[in-house]
């Protein structure tokens, strides 16, 4: 599934590209050596930056 349509971000390497990455959305594509272009993805993948960040988190905690 796309997360961004206009880069072709697929979920998985915008999963992939969050890793670590202390950033917002925006950021998570810089590191694909993307960027926003019409913004409507944007609000979603901050939505699934957020749950991918607190799933890893109680991950941690389980661990
Ligand atoms: S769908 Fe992501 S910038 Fe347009």
């Amino acid at each position: 599934m796309y997360i961004c349509i206009c880069n072709a971000i697929r979920e998985c390497e915008f999963r992939t590209a969050a890793l670590g990455a202390g950033c917002d959305a925006s950021g998570v594509y810089q590191r694909l050596g993307k960027r926003p272009q019409c913004g409507q993805c944007l609000d979603d993948a901050e939505d699934m930056l957020e749950e991918y960040r607190a799933a890893a988190c109680q991950q941690k905690v389980a661990a």
